[in-house]
């Protein structure tokens, strides 16, 4: 790959033994990519902590021997600068006020409090959500990034215009510290055309809709990139955030194009960037059937466990899932766990919704979720949840079975402590 004279410096160790580590783990990662060269990104969200009961002997070793090793590939420990550019930490696997609840040990708590502190003083931003875009971490269109995680890749490329290729731990830790990363992928305008053209015939409205259509897509197109026409209605935040979350769990869809909504297409030619539509394909009543028969893999109605807020809830959210419960009481057989990003949680307790959801008998988490902890209430046997995401990945991750349904089915399955979900 070719260099700058700043990153053959990095790379030879006059800006740092770390550094000189991440140019090495970048010249490799970006060599076996075929990428001719590295980006400048200053916007880095990445997995900055060790929350796992398997890093413990490394975290005995301390915390610059965890960086060494899980983010920067390296058996040498070195020690870890402040980071060189934006970065963040995305979800972790453990609540740092309700790690109880999870199930989860104090010792195992406080290696993530004692990790956090470490890369916090450092300049990792502890947002610890899925949804950094919710918080305050909005790329500009055009602006190079290296994200971690599925569902906020896939809104950072298709609903803000910005670009990064899904990244992993190594990768967002070398960049957090040079600044670089591979110029590959999505950074690439080539690559961020359009392959499908899909035509949505029946109206597609709530979470739920939008979530039953992205589950429906990325099973089709699995890591193209679809660009979508038809009765898309008012395509807010909260509804592309559950879309682009479903397409890249049943696929790996990673950029799509919504003309006259996402930055990139004022027109389904602009989004084929000129080239003729090779594969157009239609959405109906049919296709929503299957993808809703497909999520709903359980078959016993007597619900443990609700699960609300995967992507993390937006503040909007929480307010809507407090309405709902006001002045009722969740059923004693049946956990409730609503999950929104730790700042919205305070904007949350200043309003009275979380007082609200706990009065009713829920409880409001941040910082993790169900699939990414492996953590739900004890004896969990039948999950509902208005998460195609969750869904699709509980059962296959913890064994359990899975209701999907809109906010007010899970709602009133809390309640009732039975699942009553129906398609509309
Ligand atoms: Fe976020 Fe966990 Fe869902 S990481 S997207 S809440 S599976």
């Amino acid at each position: 790959m070719r260099l700058t004279d700043h990153e053959k410096a990095m790379l030879d160790g006059s800006h740092g033994a770390a550094k000189a580590r991440a140019m090495d783990l970048l010249l490799r990662y970006g060599e076996a990519l075929g990428a001719e060269r590295l980006v400048e990104t200053n916007n880095v969200a990445g997995a900055f902590n060790a929350s796992t009961p398997s890093v413990r002997a490394l975290v005995a070793k301390g915390f610059d021997a965890v960086y060494s090793e899980l983010n920067l590939d390296s058996t040498e420990v070195v020690e870890v600068p402040r980071m060189a550019v934006n970065t963040c930490q995305l979800i972790t696997g453990i609540d740092n006020a309700k790690w109880r609840i999870q199930g989860i040990s104090d010792d195992l708590a406080e290696q993530q409090k004692r990790g956090e502190a470490f890369f916090g003083r450092r300049g990792v931003n502890m947002h610890a959500t899925c949804t950094p875009y919710q918080v305050g971490n909005v790329p500009v269109k055009g602006e190079h990034c290296a994200w971690m995680e599925s569902s906020a890749v896939v809104y950072c490329n298709s609903v803000l215009g910005a670009r990064t290729n899904t990244e992993g731990k190594e990768s967002t830790g070398a960049a957090a510290l040079t600044g670089r990363i591979p110029y590959w992928g999505f950074h690439l305008d080539l690559n961020r055309r359009a392959t499908h053209l899909v035509e949505v015939g029946i109206p597609v409205e709530d979470i739920m809709d939008w979530g039953l259509l992205g589950y429906w897509l990325g099973e089709i197109v699995q890591d193209e990139i679809p660009v979508l026409t038809g009765a898309l209605v008012n395509p807010a935040l909260i509804k592309l955030k559950h879309f682009g979350a479903a397409a890249s769990s049943s696929g790996g869809v990673e950029m799509y194009h919504l003309p006259g909504t996402t930055p990139e297409a004022r027109s389904v030619e602009e989004a084929f960037g000129g080239r003729p539509i090779a594969d157009t394909l239609r959405y109906g009543s049919a296709e929503r059937r299957r993808a809703y028969e497909n999520l709903n893999c359980a078959s016993e109605r007597k619900i443990d466990f609700v699960m609300l807020g995967c992507p993390h809830n937006s503040i909007e959210q929480v307010w809507l899932i407090a309405s709902l419960l006001e002045g009722r009481r969740i059923h004693s057989d049946t956990a409730l766990w609503v999950h929104t990003p730790r700042a919205l949680r305070d904007t949350a307790e200043r309003n009275g919704y979380v007082r609200m959801i706990e009065e009713a008998g829920g409880v409001v988490m941040s910082d993790t979720c169900p699939a990414i902890s492996r953590h739900l209430p004890k004896g969990v046997r039948t999950v509902a949840t208005d998460s195609a995401k969750q869904a699709h990945y509980l059962p296959a991750i913890t064994g359990v079975a899975a209701w999907f349904g809109s906010v007010r089915d899970c709602v009133e399955a809390a309640i009732a402590g039975t699942w009553n979900g129906t398609l509309q």
